[in-house]
Parts: structure tokens; sequence; C-alpha cells
């Protein structure tokens, strides 16, 4: 639908369009989705050579600075996102004050934001507006404050859900070894963990770490376009990203596969979808209309995590309701395949986190994802404080009436 605007500062033709189902809001060189044939690329790379062959740091930088590094440039990322770890007592002590009950995201949500208050010099408000645009080495070590803290952040949750005082950050681990070390129970001093585990989540973190201009990704560009400094665009991401429709997906599929229980129960579940009583979780993508290439390589690395840690019974449930949805006319037809949710809960659930920390393993490597676009949109020539606008269908003018005079 087309709106004609005669006054104000646009005159013209204004498009209707619910939820940006087809505006394109910006120019990108980060990702690229051809949701048609089921492509995902980052910087040009095809998403199925990065998980085989690089890593979540290697990534990481590719997204944010463009090119993938050389051997000294990421020398220097691993030990300064290393050295970054460490969070303030003060964001700790805010953490202890959380309810033993409260949900991981919120306690994430609420920590990252806090995490702004510690660096005043990172805040435009009183830097100056221009600061991240003029100031290539302020912005630069926010972003390794974020991408070095938010492992340490997340794994906190998760100690403080279960009573357990934190781990430090160890900097002589990989990133995801060190994530997993500290989120362990006994914190031995010479604990390593498990290698095919650490790769597993390492690869599983690779392809959460972008997705264009997802709800999470729109989120933070659009804080972001306010110039607020990034620690409070990234809490306002995550809370995008907490939501059961995009991040907050992989737990709320996990929650309907135990419900689901066994292979015999799919075929009655199924029909409650279709009679539009339930959501099939995991299933359906904005942009893909083909199988997510993510879902792909999940499902592959499931069973090499199945080989640790035994065989996750529902994946049989889960496997049984891919093969009858994708054989069934009324999924065909709306195009619905499962998504990079639909497996990636039965893999952390079998390597023993808990169903709601779920969300918040896709909140860390997406933040990569976030800063990228981040620095892309401050460096955008084009770049204005995102405002979309509205068709008003309310009522016209009317007069107040009193309240002692309303019916
Ligand atoms: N189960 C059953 N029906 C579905 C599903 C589903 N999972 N997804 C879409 N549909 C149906 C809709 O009812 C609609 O049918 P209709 O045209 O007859 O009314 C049609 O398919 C189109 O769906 P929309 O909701 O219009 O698609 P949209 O692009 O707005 O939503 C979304 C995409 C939110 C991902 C949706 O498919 C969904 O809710 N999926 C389940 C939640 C999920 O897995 N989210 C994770 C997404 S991936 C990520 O964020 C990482």
């Amino acid at each position: 639908d087309f709106q004609k605007i005669k006054d104000g500062p646009n005159p013209g033709l204004r498009l209707f369009d619910p939820a940006y189902q087809n505006t394109a809001v910006c120019r990108s060189t980060i990702c690229d989705i051809d949701g048609d044939r089921g492509i995902l690329r980052y910087r040009g790379y095809p998403i199925e050579e990065l998980a085989e062959k690089s890593t979540f740091l290697e990534v990481s930088y590719l997204l944010i600075y463009g090119e993938l590094p050389t051997t000294a440039q990421l020398d220097m990322w691993t030990g300064q996102v290393m050295r970054h770890t460490f969070i303030h007592t003060r964001v700790q002590e805010l953490m202890k004050s959380f309810n033993y009950d409260a949900h991981p995201m919120g306690m994430f949500i609420s920590s990252v934001a806090a995490m702004s208050t510690f660096h005043p010099e990172a805040n435009p408000a009183l830097a100056g507006n221009d600061i991240y645009k003029n100031n290539v080495r302020v912005r630069n070590k926010q972003i390794l404050r974020l991408m070095g803290k938010i492992p340490t952040v997340a794994a906190s949750c998760y100690r403080h859900r279960i009573g357990r005082d934190f781990n430090a950050p160890r900097n002589d681990l990989s990133y995801t070894e060190n994530f997993l070390y500290m989120m362990d129970h006994l914190s031995e001093k010479n604990y390593k963990p498990n290698p095919k585990l650490a790769k597993a989540l390492d690869v599983l973190f690779i392809l959460h770490a972008d997705h264009e201009l997802n709800c999470s990704t729109a989120a933070m560009r659009h804080i972001g376009s306010s110039l607020v400094d990034p620690y409070s665009a990234v809490a306002g991401a995550a809370a995008a990203l907490y939501g059961p429709l995009h991040g907050g997906a992989n737990e709320a599929v996990l929650r309907m596969l135990e419900d689901i229980g066994t292979v015999e129960k799919v075929s009655g579940f199924l029909e409650e979808v279709k009679q539009r009583k339930r959501k099939l979780m995991g299933f359906g993508h904005r942009v893909y209309k083909n199988y997510d290439p993510r879902a792909k390589i999940i499902r592959k690395i499931a069973y090499e995590v199945f080989e640790v840690c035994g065989k996750e019974p529902l994946i049989e449930v889960a496997i049984e309701l891919e093969k009858r949805a994708l054989a069934d006319e009324f999924f065909t037809a709306k195009k619905l395949y499962p998504n990079v949710d639909f497996y990636s809960g039965l893999i952390y659930k079998a390597m023993g986190f808990p169903t709601d920390f779920f969300p918040v393993l896709f909140a860390i490597p997406r933040v990569a994802g976030w800063l990228a676009h981040w620095v892309e949109s401050i460096d955008d020539k084009d770049a204005k404080i995102w405002r979309p606008r509205q068709v008003y269908t309310g009522e016209g003018r009317r007069a107040y009436v009193p309240v002692d005079a309303r019916g």
C-alpha cells in the first residue's frame, strides 16, 4: 500500500510495509543471504567453509573488520580479546543481587546495560557525539571489552543460578574453552574442557555470529543510530533476541520437544499445528524459503556431540517432526523448513546447559555481528537517526470531555 503525503519535509508516496517485510534501510557488506537458494555468506565467504575451516574469533574479526586477519593480526586480536575478559566486581555484585531463579537472559541484558556506567569515555553524552566516528582507538577499546567480557557475564549468570561463586576467566584457554571453564561446576585448577565439545561450541558460535538485519541486529542499528554507547545498544539488541520468535526459539523448541515427548505423539502435534492451535517452533524464517544452511551443519554437529555426551533421546522426536513436516503439503506450501534453532537446543541439552540458558548461548556469538553492524553504521556516510513513519488510522480532532461528563 502507498499513502500520498502532500505536506511536510518529505512529500510524495509513503510505502506501508508492516514489520519491514520488504524495506531496505541501509547498505551493508557484512552478510549476504539468498533465502530462496539457502545460501549464507559472511563477507563473501560461504558459511559452510567458515564452519569447517575457521574459528569463532577469526570469524568475529572478519565480520567486524571486513577481512580475514593475517597471523599477526589474529594473534593480536585473540590476545587482546582474552585480556579483556575480567568483569568489574561491582558488575558481579549487581549480578549476585538477582533472584536465585531469575531468567539468565534477564540477568544478561541488565548486566550488559550496567557495563555502560563503568566506561564514561565510551559515553557520547560525555565524550562527544562524534567520539566513535573520529576516534578509532576508543571504538576498538569498546569492541575488545564487549567481545572479552560477554562470555564472562554469560557464565556468571549461570553460576549465580546454581548458587556457586563466579570463576575468574583464564586467558591461556581458547575463547570457547575459557567459556566452558567458567561455566564448570568444579573449576579444577588443571581443568581442560573436552576439545570436541569446545570445537562444537566454537562452530555453533560461528553459525550464530551474524545474520544481516534480523530483529536484534536491526535493534542494534536502530538504537545505535541515536549515538548511544555500544553497551546500551548491545543490551537493547539482546532484549530483542530474548523473544521466542527470535533467539528465544531454541529454548521454545526444547520445551516443545519435551512436551511432545515421544515419536508416537508427533502426528497428533502436527495436526494441532495445522489447526493453528500450536506453532512448530524452530521452523520457518522471514528470509529463508528453503532449508536454512546453518540447520544442516548443526544437525551434523549434534551427532558429534552425542558421541561425547551420549545421545539426547529427543533427537528422535525432532527427526520425526522434520521428516513428517517436510512431506506435508501444509508446511511445504508455506515453505516452512527447519531454521538454525531447530537442532541447536538438543546439542545444548546434551552438553548439560539448562534450557533457559539457551538464548544466552545465542547472544554470546551474536555480539560479534551486532558490533560489525554498529561499526558499519558509524562509518556510513548516509547514517542518520532511524525514524520510521506510520500510517495513522485513529480519530480526527476531538474535543476534550471532562471526566464527569463521560457516559
Ligand atoms: N509453525 C506453523 N506455522 C508457521 C510457522 C511455524 N513455525 N512459521 C510460519 N508459519 C505460517 C504462518 O502461520 C503463516 O501462515 P498463513 O500465511 O496461513 O497465515 C505463514 O506460515 C507465514 O508465516 P509468517 O508468520 O507470516 O512469517 P514471518 O516471516 O512473519 O515469521 C518467523 C517468521 C517469526 C520465524 C515464523 O516462521 C515463526 O514464528 N517461527 C517459529 C519461531 C522460530 O523458530 N523463530 C526462530 C527464527 S530464526 C532466528 O531468529 C534465529
